[in-house]
Formats: C-alpha cells, structure tokens, sequence
C-alpha cells in the first residue's frame, strides 16, 4: 500500500492494460463502410453487388460523436488515430473531421487510409485540415493487375495521380500498402518496387490474411514475407532497419544503395500480436478489440441512449481490460474450432 503523501498519477489509473499487459495505443476508426472498389480479397462483386445494403447515414457514427468517443479514448492511452473505411475519402466533409480530430488532447499522431482514387482531388484540403501523412492502398501498377484487384474499378493513373498531388500537397511520409496473393500480382511486385525507389515513398508489402468470411482465403495464396523480400534482395540488396516504435506493424528494410526504405507486414508468418495496441471502431460504432473479432461492443447505441462521458468511459475501459485477442498468433487452431462463428469484415472494421 502507497503511503498518504505517494501520489499516483491519475492517468495511470485510468490507463488500462488488457489481459496480456498491452495498452490502448492507437485507434482505428472507419468512416464509412462503403467503398468504390471491389477488391475481391475484400469486397468480392458477387457479395457486395448493386443491391447490397450498406449502413443508412443515421446509423454511421455521425462527426461529433466520433470526435466524442475521440476525446474519451484518448485519456485511456490512446496517441494514434487511423481514419480508414471501406473508402474514408467517400465520406462527405472528411477535412472537417480531420480538423477536430488533431486538436484532440492527447492524440499526437491522424493518419489516413485511402485507395487513392480520389485523392487528387482532396490531397491539398486533407493537408490543410492538418493531415500530415497518408497510406494509399495499391496493390499493382500493371494495369491489368491493377483492374483485376480493385475489381475492376478504378483507374492505376488516377490512383498514381492521386499519390502525385499528396507529395506536392506536403503529405509526408506517404505510404503504399500492397497486400500480396500469389499467381495473382506477386510477380509484379519487383515492377512496383522500382516504380516508387527512390521517390521517399514507402512501399509495405502485406501478407494475404483470412479477415472476415467472404474472401475465399487459402494458406496457399500467401506469399510469405521472407521469401518476397529475398527477391527483392536479389535485385537491389536491403539491410534491416529499426522499428520506429514498439508494436510497429511493419519490418522496415533499406536499400543498401541509400534509395529509401520497404516493409513487410507479416501477420501470417510473424504474427505480431504480442505488442497489439490497436482498437477499432466501425462506422455504426462498435469498439472491436481485434481484427479478427467475432463480436464488439457498440458504443453508438450506448452513447445515443443518453450515456455520460464517465459510464462511456467505465464501458471502454471494462472492455480493454477484458481483451485477451491473439488471432494471428492462434490462427490455425482458432480456424479449426471457431469455423462456424463470423467474423467481422475488413471493409466495415478498416484496416
Ligand atoms: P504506421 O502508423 O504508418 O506504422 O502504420 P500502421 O501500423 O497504422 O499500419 P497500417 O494501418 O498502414 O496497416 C497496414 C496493414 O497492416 C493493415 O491494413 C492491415 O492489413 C495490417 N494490420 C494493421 N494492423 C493490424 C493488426 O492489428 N493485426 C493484423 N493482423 N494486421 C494488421
Ligand atoms: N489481407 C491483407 N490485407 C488486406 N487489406 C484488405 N483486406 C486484406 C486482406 N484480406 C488491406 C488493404 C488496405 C488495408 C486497409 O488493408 O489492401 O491496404
Ligand atoms: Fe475498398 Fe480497401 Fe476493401 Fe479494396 S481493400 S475494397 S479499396 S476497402
Ligand atoms: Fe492485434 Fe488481433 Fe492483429 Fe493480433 S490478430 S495483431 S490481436 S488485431
């Protein structure tokens, strides 16, 4: 027991751990659930068709509520936000958002997840509503690769175009994720390398991973990141570099010639669950804690029936505490015992 005159900073007591000591770090907040492609390790076309029912305006998060939530998940640890979607950039306003988001205290670090088919356009105003950086997703600058993983929408020049007016917008660093399938646009992976060495992007290669139900994922589509980055190798020799900070997704390489810096995000083959600080909310505001999740808790429908900022709190705290999600480190026995119970989708959770 402390003595009368120890004090205990209150932020430590109100800063949770979950089961496994990990704290809230960052928090990954989906925008909108819609999304103008239809990648089919995603949003396969035959699922997510003309009819398909997305979330009514009245049911997503509306602006000041998350910024609500925003303020309360700060003081319990969190420093990041990621805004991701489906497409975030379809989401009418987003600047606004952006603005109130930065002048949140505590948060130290907004980010954002587009695939850049309509970032030419909003690159200077994200920029101005104090953006600093941005992660445009890509996965092939072969234009028939390109078509056959966004779905066939979009446009390659529209997304590099995109990628341009961030770069003169300031937006720094910016970052390509690029998710990996084998026999589908591995063997372009070398062209996309070229494509931004050199240029201070960072290009980060992700590996193929089974989120949500609907995307037909098989061990044999993954393309391990050992072996893409030995091929890569062989072509413009890496060496490791630092993580930049604890619970990093990404292993950052340099090129030895001084051209800039790759990663790879492995979640497959390394799974990284041990140091996970991410929480997720989706648009209508359920806080999951993974995301491989299976269920979440909505703070929408807790906030809309009149709730205060101390038992919204007390709700997300409870639920922190009570994580113990390691998927990806349990994937292959979780795959044979919980076949059966959905889990959530990567276009509704982000990310
Ligand atoms: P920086 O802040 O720039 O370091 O990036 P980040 O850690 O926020 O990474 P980003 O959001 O760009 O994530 C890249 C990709 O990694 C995501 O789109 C996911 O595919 C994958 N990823 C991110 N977080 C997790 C996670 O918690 N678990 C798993 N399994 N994959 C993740
Ligand atoms: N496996 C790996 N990455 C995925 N992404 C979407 N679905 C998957 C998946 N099944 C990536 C997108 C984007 C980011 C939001 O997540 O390509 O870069
Ligand atoms: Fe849209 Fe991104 Fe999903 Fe592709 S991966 S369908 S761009 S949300
Ligand atoms: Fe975190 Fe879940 Fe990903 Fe593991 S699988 S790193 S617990 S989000």
């Amino acid at each position: 027991m402390p003595g009368p005159d120890v004090v205990i900073p209150l932020k430590s007591l109100k800063a949770p751990r979950d089961t496994l000591a990990r704290p809230m770090r960052d928090l990954r907040i989906s925008v909108m659930d819609r999304c103008n492609f239809r990648c089919p390790y995603c949003m396969p076309r035959e699922t997510y068709h003309d009819k398909y029912q997305f979330l009514r305006t009245a049911e997503r998060l509306s602006f000041d509520e998350i910024v609500r939530l925003a303020r309360l998940f700060a003081p319990l640890g969190v420093r990041k936000l990621r805004l991701t979607g489906g497409e975030p950039l379809l989401r009418a306003n987003l600047p606004d958002l952006i603005c109130d988001l930065t002048s949140v205290p505590g948060i130290e670090d907004v980010a954002l997840t587009t695939n850049g088919v309509l970032l030419a356009q909003h690159a200077a105003e994200l920029k101005a509503a104090g953006l600093k950086r941005i992660t445009v997703s890509l996965d092939s600058t072969d234009p028939a690769v390109f078509s056959k993983m966004s779905g066939g929408l979009g446009a390659i020049e529209d997304v590099l175009d995109g990628i341009e007016h961030a770069r003169r917008a300031g937006l720094d660093p910016i970052k390509i994720n690029t998710v990996v399938q084998r026999g589908i646009n591995d063997h372009t992976v070398l062209d996309l390398v070229e494509r931004f060495r050199g240029t201070g992007v960072i290009v980060r290669f992700i590996e193929y991973m089974d989120v949500g139900n609907r995307n037909h994922w098989q061990p044999e589509l993954v393309v391990p990141s050992k072996e893409l980055a030995a091929r890569i190798n062989e072509r413009w020799p890496l060496e490791p570099l630092e993580r930049n900070y604890r619970g990093e997704v990404a292993e950052r390489y340099g090129f030895k010639d001084g051209q800039g810096e790759i990663g790879f995000i492995s979640s497959v083959t390394q799974p990284f669950c041990g140091d996970c600080s991410r929480a997720r909310l989706s648009s209508d505001g359920v806080f999951y804690t993974c995301l491989f999740a299976t269920h979440g808790t909505s703070l929408r429908d807790v906030m809309r029936s009149g709730a205060s900022d101390e038992e919204l709190t007390e709700l997300i705290r409870n639920v922190w505490l009570n994580r113990a999600d390691r998927y990806s480190e349990l994937r292959a026995e979780l795959r044979r015992s919980a076949g059966n119970q959905p889990k959530v989708e990567m276009y509704y959770i982000g990310g």
